[in-house]
């Protein structure tokens, strides 16, 4: 699948069932978190890849959507405000775009995954032991969904031209 095709066809899935990653695939999910853009290249991230499921249950309990922990693998996505002094706006954008990468490499892969910004981070921060200094700010389940054609639908809004487009060409 091409990158714009992937952009074009990805949607959050939010239910899943259990299926087994192989290292290709978990080593793809490392490089798209390690190889997104980052302000100053400072890289003010860090990313836990959490396979036990002991732990995704508990994850899975401290999201608002509850989501069923049927997943072998949840990413949490943490500013790592050592580097950048304090929690900063490069330091959320270097998350965020991290997390994009992410969802396009698991949905070019053929699996699923959802951003998940609606969770209790002091309770991921106990149940992960986060030092100090980290802030956990996105949680990612993935893993296979139900329905590969996704549910729900998702509706964008119509490009509107700013008129600063005009005086731009
Ligand atoms: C910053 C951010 C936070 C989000 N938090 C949640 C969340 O807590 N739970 C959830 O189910 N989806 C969450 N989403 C996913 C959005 O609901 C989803 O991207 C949106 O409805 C558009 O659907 P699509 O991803 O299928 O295009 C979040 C997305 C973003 C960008």
């Amino acid at each position: 699948m091409d990158v714009v095709e992937a952009i074009r066809t990805r949607r959050s899935i939010r239910k899943f069932k259990q299926c087994a990653l192989d290292s290709n695939q978990v080593q793809a999910f490392k490089d798209a978190v390690r190889w997104a853009p980052s302000a100053h290249n400072l890289e003010s991230r860090k990313f836990y890849f959490v396979f036990d499921q002991t732990k995704v249950k508990d994850l899975c309990a401290v999201t608002l959507n509850k989501f069923e922990p049927v997943m072998p693998l949840v990413v949490v996505a943490c500013a790592d405000c050592r580097r950048t002094g304090s929690l900063d706006k490069y330091a959320i954008m270097d998350v965020a775009a991290s997390v994009e990468n992410l969802l396009l490499a698991v949905h070019g892969l053929g699996l699923g995954a959802v951003w998940v910004g609606a969770f209790d981070a002091g309770e991921a921060r106990k149940i992960l032991k986060i030092p100090d200094g980290f802030e956990p700010l996105v949680l990612v389940p993935i893993g296979m969904p139900t329905d590969p054609r996704r549910a729900g639908s998702r509706k964008r809004k119509r490009w509107k031209s700013p008129d600063g487009e005009k005086k731009w060409k």
